[in-house]
């Protein structure tokens, strides 16, 4: 088994061996582009890039899979999270059918992948549905066809949904796709090494310097490179996309069913916000269907036990269920204006590159980003037009000042120990539950694990400073501002954070 970046284990992380990298990193050659991160985004922009005659690095902190590559539930879908009517309003009514067609090429490009490296990664073409409940939502929907058609997506009315749920109207939309995502990933990481690449585990990256060769520093080296993109989910230092984009957490479960005949067929969507998503996944002769939703934004939820026992029973009330076999959260970041962010870093030179906001669209978008990005980096034009352009975004004035006053900042050293027996506020705590709370003037974020040792640390995020905040489904604390996350350890699980929070000793 993989590991992830909480302790809740996915469906897809269960059935994953650690991937082996094949070729060992070169410090002392310049790189045509290092990637920074091995997930979906990484991988399959490397491969690209390969292909079309970059040497290129792929730098991962963990391991392949670790962030949300190992959590999604895998819709590889056209009919995307922002709905057309809006695209149209912000972007005009020929984007929306250049977002469409940038959907259907991401889907295209797994299909011709899976098929092309014959990937047993089980790629399904299969319809979507979409249903309202009550007549506000089905008045939605009669605005979500009428743009989606517009855009150029194939669906229609329907009567019939593949899940046992009582429904006003409901959409059917064609040719739509599942998988599973990580032997995906991993025969696509494998043919990048075969082709030359090169993929680094476990070596955290820490920095870029700029010049006209790019300087990636990591935990262990540093690496040239005469371009760098950024495949983290969100980038690492201080950036305006910080600013515009929304840390949210979404909760999934794989549950086997009495009834075989209950698993549906497709993927599908109610119309409540946030929405809840189902469908069904075969693996090594074994059915699940797979179901999320409840999302929240990070940090922002002190029970986030409570999502996955809400998903429970919501789904209790519709299925019959034999075993609840994985739960699980992962963590997407929502754009500002709709649309994913991909292409050159806002405020730096033209050869760092970044692809985030995907929202909870990545299996689409991060094929989208492996399109533009190779397109960019090779010197072709963007196919879809400066759409997702990082720089459309305004910067906010007194950005620059502020980034020079917070990059230089160096956190405050707590030299202080503390006797762990004075610390009566945290008493009381239960095994497993976190706290951030005040003790002699300082504040201290604390977690008791099962074993009862407490765990204490500096609880300001080494990103920006925010306060973090206790996850109990996932034993890690989280950070509201930007969606840095950490362990019992403060040791970093998901960015922006480069640094480690600091540890505190008790006494
Ligand atoms: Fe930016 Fe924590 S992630 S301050």
């Amino acid at each position: 088994m993989i590991a992830r970046d909480g302790t809740c284990t996915s469906l897809w992380q269960a059935i994953t061996e650690p991937y082996i990298p094949a070729n060992k990193a070169d410090g002392d050659i310049t790189y045509d582009v290092v990637l920074i991160g091995g997930g979906i985004t990484g991988i399959s922009t490397a491969w690209l890039l390969q292909q079309a005659g970059k040497n290129c690095l792929v730098i991962e902190a963990r391991n392949i899979g670790f962030g949300t590559t190992g959590g999604t539930t895998a819709h590889l879908n056209t009919l995307l999270d922002t709905p057309y009517a809006d695209i149209s309003k912000n972007f005009g009514e020929d984007s929306a059918k250049l977002v469409a067609r940038a959907a259907r090429e991401a889907i295209e490009l797994v299909k011709k992948n899976s098929k092309d490296l014959s990937i047993d990664c089980g790629f399904k073409d299969m319809p979507a549905f979409v249903f309202a409940q009550t007549q506000e939502q089905a008045n939605d929907l009669d605005d979500i066809y009428l743009a989606s058609a517009k855009a150029g997506l194939q669906l229609t009315y329907t009567n019939r949904i593949p899940v046992p749920i009582p429904f006003k109207r409901a959409l059917i939309v064609r040719n739509q796709a599942s998988f599973n995502p990580m032997p995906y990933v991993y025969a696509l990481a494998t043919a990048f090494e075969k082709a030359g690449g090169t993929i680094l585990q476990d070596t955290r990256v820490t920095g870029v310097e700029e010049d006209e060769i790019l300087t990636v520093t990591t935990s262990s080296s540093s690496f040239r490179a005469r371009a760098v993109v950024f495949a983290t989910h969100i980038p690492i230092g201080i950036n305006l996309l910080h600013l515009r984009c929304a840390p949210y957490r979404s909760y999934a479960m794989a549950v086997r069913l009495m009834n075989k005949k209950d698993y549906p067929k497709g993927l599908i969507y109610d119309s409540e916000d946030p929405y809840h998503y189902y469908r069904s996944q075969e693996i090594n002769g074994v059915t699940y269907l797979i179901a999320g939703g409840y999302d929240h934004r990070t940090a922002d939820e002190e029970n986030t036990e409570n999502r996955f026992l809400q998903l429970e029973a919501y789904l209790r009330r519709y299925y019959n269920i034999k075993e609840i076999k994985y739960t699980w959260s992962s963590q997407y970041f929502e754009p500002a204006d709709g649309l994913p962010y991909i292409g050159s870093l806002p405020g730096h030179t033209g050869n760092i590159f970044t692809a985030t906001g995907f929202g909870g669209n990545g299996m689409v978008y991060s094929s989208v980003a492996a399109i533009i990005l190779k397109s960019m980096i090779t010197g072709e034009p963007d196919p879809y037009k400066g759409l997702f352009n990082p720089n459309r975004i305004k910067p906010v004035a007194g950005f620059v000042n502020f980034i020079k006053h917070n990059s230089h900042v160096a956190f405050e050293i707590l030299s202080k120990i503390v006797p762990a027996a004075k610390m009566t506020a945290f008493v009381e705590m239960a095994p497993g539950e976190g706290k951030v709370a005040k003790y002699d003037g300082q504040t201290i974020a604390i977690h008791k694990d099962e074993h009862g040792n407490l765990h204490a640390l500096h609880p300001e995020c080494t990103h920006m400073k925010c306060t973090i905040a206790w996850n109990t489904a996932e034993n890690s604390w989280d950070c509201p501002c930007h969606g840095a996350r950490f362990d019992i350890n403060g040791e970093v699980l998901t960015g922006p954070a480069a640094n480690n929070l600091q540890t505190i000793h008790l006494d």
